[in-house]
């Protein structure tokens, strides 16, 4: 199993500079590099993160550039940049700006860092992901996004704030499109094994799930300026690890589909083994009818994103 030694992380916002301070902090890799336009940001943080290595007691070394050609060589690029949402604006508002960025930037990592492992944070990440792989022409399993990692750990929060237990035995999946039609799974939701519909009363039950659904925009609506970043660098952290260390973890991301629960060529948010080489491969889970209509909508909605993709000139 070959060993990360560089995770490239494009994007120095909030995200990807905290984001990098995880990195750095848990060892992940030997390097570091944050990659943004904005000259001295990138920079700026990685020296700061850096100057907390003598306290923190981490060897990875940070650094920060401007330049694409940082990516040389990286094992895993983390794709955070962009547009975030203002309030009042959905994920898919961002789609076409976004887009652009992103394709200058997939372009890069094919030249710079073919190997790579690709996690895309950039919203509508369902829809940025797919067009990650398609430009980058990187294979599918090597390019994935967080969407459902991040969903769930919210999801799994309100539970246990709810029953009062501890957050970690929460257990669950939000799956589907990273938007207003994700899908939080109860009929997979247990406090270590408990299910969690008998704990709870279906009021409650459906308020938890609609807070879920609108989650990141609570956080928007609450900082007025710019979106979430702890448990999203969080969920993402959680993500590397499972490749760096080839942990082979079950978890919700958002990735190719092309036959898994009868969808073609889209990415959406599904359980998946992820290790070192990417998404090794694709759960399909029993599901409620009305939770699988739910997945199906979530899918429509995924879909007629992709369509407007078509507007773009070709990749
Ligand atoms: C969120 O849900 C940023 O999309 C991200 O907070």
């Amino acid at each position: 199993m070959a060993e990360v030694r560089k995770i490239a992380v494009l994007g120095a916002g909030n995200i990807g500079g905290t984001l990098a301070q995880r990195v750095a902090e848990a060892d992940l890799a030997r390097e570091v590099v944050l990659i943004d336009i904005v000259d001295g940001l990138p920079q700026g943080k990685a020296l700061d993160i850096q100057e907390s290595a003598p306290i923190l007691g981490f060897s990875c070394r940070v650094s920060g550039s401007t330049s694409l050609d940082a990516l040389a060589g990286a094992d895993i690029v983390v794709e955070t940049a962009g547009l975030a949402r203002k309030p009042g604006m959905s994920r898919s508002d961002l789609l076409g700006k976004n887009a652009e960025i992103l394709r200058g930037h997939a372009r890069a990592v094919r030249e710079q860092a073919p190997g790579a492992v690709v996690l895309v944070v950039t919203n509508p990440v369902d829809v940025m992901a797919y067009w990650f792989r398609r430009v980058s022409g990187l294979p599918a399993q090597r390019v994935f996004g967080e969407s459902g990692t991040l969903d769930t750990a919210r999801f799994r929060w309100f539970v246990a704030e709810a029953l009062g237990v501890a957050p970690r035995d929460v257990v669950g999946f939000v799956l589907g499109t990273h938007g207003d039609t994700m899908v939080p799974v109860l009929s997979l939701t247990s406090v270590n094994g408990v299910p969690v519909p008998k704990l709870l009363a279906e009021a409650e039950l459906r308020a938890i799930v609609d807070r879920t659904r609108a989650g990141g925009a609570e956080i928007v609506n609450l900082l007025k300026s710019g979106s979430a970043y702890y448990a999203p660098s969080a969920s993402q952290a959680e993500l590397l690890r499972a490749v760096v260390h080839d942990e082979h973890r079950l978890l919700s991301v958002t990735t190719a589909l092309d036959g898994p629960y009868g969808y073609r060529d889209l990415y959406l948010g599904v359980p998946a083994r992820i290790g070192r080489g990417g998404v090794e491969s694709v759960y399909e889970v029993d599901l409620t009818p009305g939770e699988r209509a739910a997945l199906d909508a979530s899918a429509a909605a995924v879909k007629a994103d992709l369509a407007l993709l078509a507007a773009l000139p070709a990749p």
